[in-house]
């Protein structure tokens, strides 16, 4: 078997430490009282990284991040609600392609591929229809990397009196996401995003209020995050099979983003890779897809360029032989690639990396500056 041996800038799974990898050598019995101890102080973590310790509880799911956002959206909305979709990308796309499958009605503001939703266009939209009694919006669109603003579109949610879900699936961890201030019903993330973890589960913060009325309202009983979140509060233990070696990881993570400072810690090595990034790619002759004010600290979206020697594929292979992976563009209408910031690596990753892109550049017989 061939080993990988590369840096993945990728939205997820990411770089990892040897640590947490190595926290993956114990076999962990899924009932036993030592790991019901792991899996409550990784609950109880994530919910003090949110400042939500009083209002809402933290309800993890095996699976990928997605299984977490079908299971948010089929426990909370019942058959009476109606969904807003706040939609500029792939991920606002899927939650309204859920609810599809979960037959729950929903409307969508569509801003494209690359432009934030407009909080004062949502504002007139709850004013005009008072059956959405929920909206969604992505924190970090993923597929451009555009950063939203929940703020804002918080703002104008709550004071219209209705729930607010934020995937904040690459965002959590990072950027900030205080309860208090974004009153949100639920926010979603996963293990292998800016907390650093392997893959294997996603999680929801719900207030507790909302996902104690939501008992019987899920499509579905693996997805039922509130007999998820009830059985785990009886029992200490998850309903069915754990991913005992990824919760172990986690919970290693954990510590190593306490020990960085958590998540303004995180958020600053994010950022000084994302400026370290942008800044050598455009000496090099590339142009990120979003202004300046719109790119997250996450991943960046960088324009294909317009040469007859571009080609992502050979990039991609010429990258990954200096060792990164990168990742194919997400837009519709425009060719591009992404490259992301967060990861197990810092500034002499990314100065290795700009040096690999600069060398397949000259191999590609590509010259852009
Ligand atoms: C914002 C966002 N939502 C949802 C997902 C889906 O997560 P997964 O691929 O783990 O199912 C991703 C994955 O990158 C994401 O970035």
């Amino acid at each position: 078997m061939n080993q990988p041996n590369y840096y993945l800038l990728t939205p997820g799974p990411i770089t990892t430490s040897r640590t947490v990898k190595e926290a993956m050598l114990t076999d962990w019995g899924s009932w036993d009282q030592d790991f019901n101890q792991v899996t409550q102080t990784v609950r109880d973590k994530l919910l003090a990284v949110a400042n939500s310790q009083d209002t809402h509880v933290c309800v993890p799911l095996q699976g990928s991040g997605t299984f977490a956002v079908e299971a948010t959206l089929g426990t909370l909305l019942g058959p009476q609600d109606k969904l807003l979709v706040l939609m500029n990308g792939a991920y606002g796309q899927r939650i309204a392609k859920i609810c599809d499958y979960l037959k729950r009605p929903y409307v969508c503001i569509d801003t494209g591929d690359y432009l934030p939703p407009d909080p004062n266009a949502v504002a007139e939209l709850l004013r005009q229809d008072a059956s959405i009694t929920t909206v969604a919006v992505v924190h970090c669109e993923t597929s451009s990397g555009i950063l939203n603003p929940v703020e804002a579109i918080a703002e104008v949610v709550n004071a219209a009196g209705r729930k607010f879900i934020i995937d904040s699936m690459s965002a959590f961890g990072a950027l900030p996401a205080d309860a208090r201030r974004l009153g949100y019903a639920a926010l979603i993330s996963s293990a292998n995003k800016c907390f650093e973890g392997v893959p294997g589960f996603g999680f929801a913060l719900i207030r507790q209020d909302l996902l104690e009325q939501a008992k019987g309202n899920a499509h579905s009983l693996s997805m039922d995050l509130y007999d998820q979140w009830a059985y785990m509060e009886k029992t200490g233990q998850w309903r069915y099979t754990p991913p005992t070696h990824t919760v172990a990881a986690f919970a290693q993570a954990l510590r190593e983003y306490e020990m960085e400072g958590d998540a303004p810690g995180r958020l600053a090595r994010y950022t000084r890779n994302r400026d370290q990034l942008v800044a050598g790619m455009r000496q090099l002759g590339f142009q990120p897809l979003l202004e300046e004010r719109w790119l997250s600290p996450i991943i960046v979206t960088f324009l294909s360029p317009d040469d007859p020697n571009f080609d992502f594929k050979r990039f991609y292979q010429e990258l990954k032989q200096r060792g990164f992976v990168i990742y194919p563009g997400k837009l519709t209408q425009t060719e591009s690639f992404r490259i992301g910031c967060i990861g197990k690596i810092d500034t002499p990753e990314v100065a290795r990396l700009l040096q690999a892109v600069k060398d397949t550049l000259i191999a590609m017989e590509i010259s852009l500056s």
